[in-house]
């Protein structure tokens, strides 16, 4: 959803916008744009397309400058065009800003902004806030208070860098929106996430809503929305980039399928003791007495892990309810203080998410982040935050993640249930024994899938039906939400038990049905499997190796190792990740930039 970034430093820093632009395309890919400031005016160039269209473009052409600005966007207010594409600039073209986010009252601003006179060049709601620094500016504000006043004009969400011509300084503030600041010994980065500049430096700052930041060669101030000075402290991260690099892999979601062993390594990692206890060092024992129930709130594939975690709760006699944040955002579930409210979310900062997070603040509820990003909005916002370690995650189409998000909750879980029930749960040491294992039984899985010897078989198809019950149900709707992102075919999953009450009308031989199987439920999802091959459906069966009876009832049999039932859900989603990659591969389809989609949705 948009990426900003900005570098200063005391010699040229267009390559270093470009690659942090690169790095950071993964947010939005519809146009791209980089300005720069080098005490002879402010240069902007920006297009439609890709960033390497954009690199192409201003290959040869003298940009020179040691302050830029660059952003890489997801279209919200207007289409994909040159002139929508950020950085956006003033009347004077003496200011150039990037932003991400929504100004909500930029149609107001734009009518009284458009009658005095101003001229605006495109459709999107950023280009006000050039022009309220150019007012600020001509009633003769010096830059910085021109541009606080310019922002307190806004409302919405927003990140926002802007130079100013004549000032050696990038100003920029967030609210509502990432930005993250780069700290190097001679340059200062601004990024919407560290993967931009963590090349140059892995020193960072997380910034919070209303800082005023000013950039300068090797320095930086940040001041409050009064202009009085705040401290924040400088954070190292522990990943560096390696991390965010391709590899040798084809495609991030690929190289990220392969991470799983390792992502879940860390995110277990100290957090179960030799005798098969949680040991979570944020949640000792005793820390959910008194929860009396559960709300998710999440979205897409952070939803489908929340689903799983619902189960495993209901499972052991905890009220637990997941919704999907943009609902609940509007139309909240009642809560009372007893009610724990976990926000699932592997970038911390998905508008729907953040925006119900903040209903159940409002209303009282104890409200935990479980997140990958530390420093994002969500883990400050939340009473409480739990990190699930993937490491950083750059394929729009969640992967790792989702395996290490439902790691987390089963440890949060266990121990929840622990605290409120006054005994572990029954299957708890099981569990915790299966957790532990789960790295090597991943690792197993992605060695030796066959899911690739299926995808030209399969792509093509009119549509894929996916199917489960219990965990398996929230993995049969991940499966077909990894496909559609990708592969753009369309794909549904359902809960198995569902198909016949009206899909099962559109279940044909060119539709594969792909039954998930977790080792529990399984009898009755394999009369489902029945039905559908009764209408000459293909069935692909993903489950237990030692599931022979699924193995005879299929005509295509993805096996994942033996494990318990409440963790095989996990290996399951893995074979699912592959049947979706090799498929849209097949087709030939932009699998880490898919159409539309951006992988963090940063407006509601
Ligand atoms: C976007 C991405 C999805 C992701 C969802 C929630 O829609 O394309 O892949 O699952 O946002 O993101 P979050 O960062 O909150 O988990």
């Amino acid at each position: 959803m948009c990426g900003i970034t900005a570098c200063v430093a005391d010699d040229d820093v267009v390559d270093t916008v470009l690659t942090g632009l690169e790095n950071l395309e993964y947010r939005g890919y519809d146009s791209a744009g980089i300005a720069t400031l080098n005490g002879a005016g402010v240069r902007v160039h920006k297009r439609e397309g890709g960033i390497d269209e954009l690199v192409a473009e201003v290959d040869g052409v003298d940009l020179h400058g040691e302050f830029g600005v660059g952003h890489t966007r997801w279209s919200t207010h207007g289409a994909p065009t040159d002139e929508n594409a950020h950085p956006h600039t003033d009347c004077t073209a003496s200011v150039a800003v990037v932003h991400n986010g929504i100004i909500e009252n930029y149609a107001e601003l734009r009518g009284e902004l458009s009658a005095a006179g101003h001229l605006f060049t495109s459709e999107t709601d950023t280009e006000v806030i050039p022009h309220l620094i150019e007012d600020e500016l001509a009633a003769g504000n010096p830059p910085e208070a021109a541009f606080r006043a310019a922002i307190d004009r806004l409302e919405g969400s927003y990140a926002i860098a802007a130079l100013v011509d004549g000032t050696e300084a990038i100003f920029a503030t967030r609210q509502g929106s990432p930005l993250v600041l780069g700290v190097d010994d001679g340059r200062r980065f601004l990024a919407s996430d560290v993967p931009s500049f963590i090349e140059f430096t892995s020193r960072v700052v997380y910034l919070h809503d209303g800082d005023v930041v000013r950039l300068t060669p090797g320095d930086h101030t940040i001041t409050d929305a009064d202009g009085d000075p705040v401290s924040r402290p400088v954070d190292t991260v522990d990943w560096g980039s390696e991390d965010a690099e391709r590899g040798g892999y084809d495609h991030y979601m690929l190289k990220e399928i392969n991470e799983q062993p390792e992502a879940l390594e860390r995110t277990i990692n100290g957090r179960i003791t030799d005798d098969g206890r949680v040991a979570l060092e944020e949640f000792p024992e005793g820390a959910f007495d008194g929860v009396s129930e559960v709300h998710f709130l999440s979205c897409g594939t952070s939803h489908h892990a929340s689903m799983y975690a619902q189960q495993l709760l209901r499972d052991r006699g905890v009220p637990a309810y997941a919704f999907t944040a943009g609902e609940y955002a509007t139309t909240p579930a009642p809560v009372s203080e007893d009610t724990l409210v976990v926000a699932v979310t592997q970038s911390g900062e998905t508008a729907d998410t953040l925006a119900s997070l903040r209903s159940a603040n409002a209303r009282g509820a104890r409200t935990l982040a479980v997140t990958n990003v530390v420093g994002s909005t969500a883990a400050r916002e939340a009473d409480e935050a739990l990190f699930i370690r993937a490491g950083p995650e750059i394929g729009v189409a969640a992967t790792k993640t989702f395996s290490s998000q439902v790691a987390t909750l089963t440890l949060v879980i266990e121990r929840l249930v622990a605290d409120v029930t006054g005994a572990p749960s029954e299957d708890s040491e099981a569990v915790l024994s299966a957790l532990q294992e789960l790295p090597d039984l991943v690792d197993r899985v992605i060695r030796q899938s066959t899911a690739s010897s299926l995808a030209n078989r399969y792509a093509g198809s009119d549509g894929h039906f996916f199917i489960g019950r219990g965990v398996a149900y929230p993995v049969a709707r991940e499966g077909a939400l990894k496909l559609k992102e990708i592969s753009y075919e369309h794909a549904e999953g359902f809960s198995a038990g569902e198909l016949k009450h009206g899909p099962l009308a559109l279940v044909t031989a060119d539709t594969p049905v792909v039954a998930v199987f977790s080792g529990k439920h399984d009898r009755k999802t394999l009369n489902n499997v029945e039905e559908v091959r009764s209408r000459g459906a293909p069935v692909i069966g993903v489950a237990p190796e030692s599931a022979d009876n699924v193995a005879a009832a299929v005509d295509e049999f993805l096996a994942v190792p033996e494990t318990h039932p409440d963790v095989a859900g996990i290996l399951a989603n893995v074979q699912l990740q592959l049947v979706s990659y090799y498929e849209a591969n097949a087709l030939n389809r932009s699998i880490d930039k898919p159409r539309n989609l951006a992988k963090s949705v940063t407006v509601e």
